[in-house]
């Protein structure tokens, strides 16, 4: 078997819906859905940072849940939904609420955290539309923030979760 040969023989064709757009790739059964993303569907929205499932910055949704994209392997999200940063602003552009939000209360420096925060973010709001500050920090714990202190994004978060319900309203 040439070395050509072999390598395509070790690649897995997997589909993923990713922000409602279906894609059909060959990857190796080793790569980790983080790097399917950026390096293979080019969404470098996700980004990736301790690759160990502790910073968060990778968060994703993965059929509704946050997921840690650096924990899971491409070929276990086979015909999964997928919902990245990306994904967040409406289909004619209009920015998500958690975006104004970061945008209008300073919740970011230099924004490598950013993605992953606003997919925590976005699954908290979903599920708890009138969140305490307590709640906000709660949530956003598990994801790791070299520079803001985090008050910017707390206050970010209480900003679109108002939007949000007076959107509802
Ligand atoms: S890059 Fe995935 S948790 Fe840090
Ligand atoms: S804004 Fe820099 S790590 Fe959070």
């Amino acid at each position: 078997m040439t070395e050509k040969t072999a390598e395509s023989s070790r690649l897995k064709t997997i589909t993923l819906k990713v922000n409602h757009k279906e894609y059909t790739v060959d990857v190796e059964p080793r790569m980790l859905l983080s790097d399917v993303l950026r390096d293979e569907l080019r969404l470098t929205g996700t980004h990736v940072g301790c690759e160990h499932g502790v910073c968060g910055a990778c968060t994703i949704m993965i059929d509704g849940r946050p997921v840690r994209s650096c924990l899971v392997f491409g070929v276990q999200a086979d015909q999964a939904n997928l919902v990245t940063v990306e994904g967040l602003e409406s289909e004619d552009g209009e920015l998500h609420p958690l975006q104004k939000g970061f945008w209008e209360k300073h919740g970011l420096q230099c924004g490598f955290c950013t993605p992953g925060m606003l997919m925590t973010a976005c699954h908290l709001l979903e599920h708890n539309p009138h969140p305490s500050r307590e709640e906000i920090r709660e949530a956003i714990s598990g994801n790791l923030c070299r520079c803001t202190g985090y008050q910017g994004i707390v206050d970010a978060v209480e900003y679109a979760a108002k939007e949000m319900r007076e959107r509802a309203e």
